[in-house]
């Protein structure tokens, strides 16, 4: 089947990548669409990587070959992942200002839309008449999902997760009736989306603590939220999950083995031990640079005086450059991450793009913790570079939303001609 899938430009983008690939394996032919500020979110050499197509958002760039016409009428159905408030506006008026909006006019291919926005703007009566009005005329809409938005707000507006989807738009091409499945039926129609299925991966979560005295410990304030976010996403995408957890106190996810360490140097062995049979390798964890050089066996007492003695510290190993720069298995994919400040010497990019050609990793997770609001919160804005530095795009979100786009990052970097499955 052709399937046209448009993007337009919200956070919820990076999902779209999920639907596109999830559609090639079942044999489909996918182009994808994109609206300009839809390639601010995942480039076009995502896309076209994944449909193996040339990908432009402007009706003007291939005039001689009337390009909306020729997608219009090539497609067996239209489905536009994420549709902006802005998107489906535009659709609504008959707008043709771009390839997307040309392309919807002109193709009479059923076409869905599946919302997703702030709760206000999905609820604007403005947008609520747009929707009621593509609605009355046949336009398919998958009703956003109530749950966690960009920033702290939830409410509806949330993209439903991508198997839901895939299974609206081959229901929707078939022409059958139903409007939102239950997740259990999603998974009858299309089988479950798992694409992580046979790989095995390893996080490190949370913040090591390196001992002073038998009560004392030198320490961060990493909460290893991420870590287990990543963990859980990982688990839900079928991997097998081993999560190396120093000091924290949450929850395991469901199907994720869990191995608590304290040191660095507790998680430095446990680390290259599984990393010997993972496809993936996460250094989520917040790791001490350096430990005292000879940690007391009794607690340390104030001298008489006050005197205070100095603390003497040895650098401790930097286990995600060891681990990417001697791969434990072939095509192994190496994620690391990076908290910045900036300081005198660069800002949060300058010294991030720094830490990705140190460290070898392939995909470097960036968080900027100058006002050390990251650090416990369930929210995170990161930025992904690849391992020489170069940006691959911006998210922020709920830490589950950030541990999404990695992983449809690292799918990417697992499918690539460079990393064809491992054994
Ligand atoms: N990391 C590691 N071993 C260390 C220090 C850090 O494996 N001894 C990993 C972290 O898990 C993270 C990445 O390296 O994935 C970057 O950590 P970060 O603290 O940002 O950087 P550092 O290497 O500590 O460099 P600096 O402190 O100079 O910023």
């Amino acid at each position: 089947m052709n399937i046209i899938l448009g993007v337009s430009g919200g956070i919820a983008a990076y999902k779209a990548v999920l639907v596109v690939r999830a559609l090639s394996e079942r044999g489909h032919t996918v182009r994808v669409v994109p609206t300009a500020n839809a390639l601010r979110f995942v480039g076009a050499p995502t896309w076209e990587a994944l449909t193996g197509r040339r990908v432009t958002a402007e009706v003007f760039e291939n005039v001689a070959d009337v390009e909306h016409v020729a997608l219009g009428r090539w497609a067996d159905v239209i489905a536009v992942v994420p549709a902006t408030a802005d998107l489906i506006a535009r659709a609504a008026a008959g707008r043709a200002d771009d390839l997307l909006t040309a392309t919807l006019l002109t193709s009479r291919a059923p076409v869905l839309m599946a919302p997703a926005m702030h709760t206000e703007m999905w609820q604007h009566p403005a947008t609520v008449a747009n929707v009621a009005l593509l609605t009355s005329r046949g336009v398919r809409i998958v009703p956003p999902d109530d749950g966690r938005l960009t920033g702290p707000d939830s409410g509806p507006g949330r993209l439903p997760d991508p198997q839901v989807i895939v299974s609206e738009i081959l229901a929707c091409a078939a022409g059958v009736q139903s409007s939102r499945r239950s997740r259990s039926d999603t998974a009858e129609v299309v089988g479950e989306f798992r694409p992580l299925t046979g790989r095995t991966v390893v996080i490190s979560a949370g913040g090591t603590r390196e001992a002073l005295d038998p009560v004392r410990y030198l320490g961060n304030r990493s909460s290893g939220r991420q870590g287990f976010a990543l963990a859980e996403v990982a688990a839900r995408l079928g991997a097998e999950v081993s999560l190396v957890a120093a000091n924290t106190t949450l929850p395991v996810p469901e199907g994720v083995r869990l191995t608590e360490v304290v040191s660095t140097a507790e998680l430095h062995t446990q680390m290259v031990s599984h990393a010997r049979n993972a496809d993936v390798v996460v250094m989520a964890a917040a790791v001490a640079d350096f430990r005292p050089a000879a940690p007391e066996p009794h607690k340390i007492k104030k001298g008489a005086d006050g005197a205070v003695a100095p603390l003497q510290l040895i650098e401790n190993p930097d286990i995600l450059a060891e681990l990417a720069g001697r791969r434990r298995r072939p095509q192994q994919v190496v994620v690391g991450f990076a908290a910045e400040t900036g300081d005198h010497a660069g800002s949060v990019l300058q010294l991030a793009q720094a830490k990705a050609r140190r460290k070898g990793a392939d995909l470097l997770v960036v968080n900027d913790v100058s006002n050390g609001q990251v650090f416990g919160s369930g929210d995170n804005a990161v930025t992904l570079l690849d391992g020489r530095g170069v940006p691959l795009g911006t998210v922020s979100g709920s830490k589950t939303e950030v541990a999404e786009a990695v992983w449809a990052t690292v799918i990417e970097l697992l499918g690539g001609p460079d990393h064809e499955p491992a054994g």
